[in-house]
């Protein structure tokens, strides 16, 4: 699965921006003719973004388009737009229903057929962000073509009539829902928008704290947001070395037969393994990306 630290959207009629966001090293680009894009502007966005599809090298970029919600009505011409030049996937907004990836599933399934593509090769990234969406989750989530949950902590927001707040404690419980939702399907969860950007400290205290919460990544909307937010999902060097010293005594304790132990003052048991792995695993990620990259 590509790695998705930080996804960055911009306008899909925006030629200028998207030229720019392949200059950025950002793991992700999101190319959009949803909310980004003003409602006299979804056709050039569609004739845009195909145009930025078959011109320009997006390099180890994902190249991403998003297509308007299922009953907006501009949907399927949003996807039969970019589907010929083949993106790397498709990101669905607003979802509430598996239908809703079931449809694009088949539509991207036919274009694979017809051009002679890999059979899922294009894959399916979507938006959760209404109360329905968190509520149908459990079926949504299981599907075979989706990558990754995106949460829209606006929509989200709006859907609930929450006011939100600067530590978004009002999002939390729909946060969590979408990292277990996409754990236990083994998918990645993309937490929220700083809409903020100038504040890019405020940026890097949601990005940890989404990243201590589970996310593997997060949306951005500004060049600026790329490098903090790369950090924030990428595992330090002292995290990296903590995990270790774990996964080696947790091996020595389990040959003296004892299940629990202590480090530093601290007690070890299974649970923490599990953990200590989960973190290598992303170290790794990241080690390979930068030898790809
Ligand atoms: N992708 C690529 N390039 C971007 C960008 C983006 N999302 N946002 C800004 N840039 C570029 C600008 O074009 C500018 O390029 P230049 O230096 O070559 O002229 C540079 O980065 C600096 O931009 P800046 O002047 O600071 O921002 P702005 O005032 O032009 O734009 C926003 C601010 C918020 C309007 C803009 O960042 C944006 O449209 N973001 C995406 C919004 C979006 O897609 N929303 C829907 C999904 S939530
Ligand atoms: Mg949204």
């Amino acid at each position: 699965m590509h790695s998705r630290r930080a996804l960055l959207y911009m306008p899909g009629d925006n030629w200028k921006m998207i030229t720019k966001s392949i200059t950025l090293g950002v793991d992700s680009i999101c190319m959009d003719m949803e909310d980004g894009t003003a409602v006299s502007k979804k056709a050039e966005a569609r004739v845009t973004i195909a145009k930025a599809l078959q011109e320009l090298d997006f390099g180890a970029s994902e190249k991403l388009a998003r297509i308007n919600s299922n009953g907006s009505g501009w949907e399927q011409d949003d996807i039969e737009a970019v589907l010929p030049y083949h993106p790397d996937g498709i990101v669905i907004p607003k979802v509430e229903s598996v239908d809703h990836i079931e449809w694009a599933s088949k539509i991207i399934e036919s274009a694979e057929l017809k051009y002679g593509w890999q059979v899922n090769s294009i894959r399916v990234l979507i938006g959760i962000e209404t109360a329905k969406g968190i509520l149908n989750l459990k079926e949504i989530a299981s599907h075979p073509r989706l990558d990754a949950v995106i949460f829209g902590g606006e929509d989200f927001a709006a859907s609930i009539g929450a006011t939100r707040t600067k530590d978004a404690v009002e999002l939390l419980y729909a946060r969590q829902a979408v990292i277990v939702a996409c754990t236990a399907y083994d998918i990645q969860p993309l937490d929220i928008v700083t809409i903020d950007y100038k504040d890019i400290e405020a940026l890097r205290v949601e990005s940890e704290f989404g990243a201590r919460l589970g996310f593997v990544g997060k949306q951005i909307i500004h060049p600026a947001q790329v490098e903090p937010v790369q950090t924030a999902f990428t595992p330090n060097t002292e995290a990296i070395a903590y995990a270790k010293r774990i996964v080696e005594t947790f091996e020595a304790s389990q040959k003296e037969g004892k299940g629990a132990y202590s480090l530093d003052g601290k007690m070890i048991d299974m649970p923490l393994l599990k953990n200590a792995q989960k973190v290598l695993e992303r170290g790794l990620q990241s080690a390979t990306r930068r030898i790809a990259d």
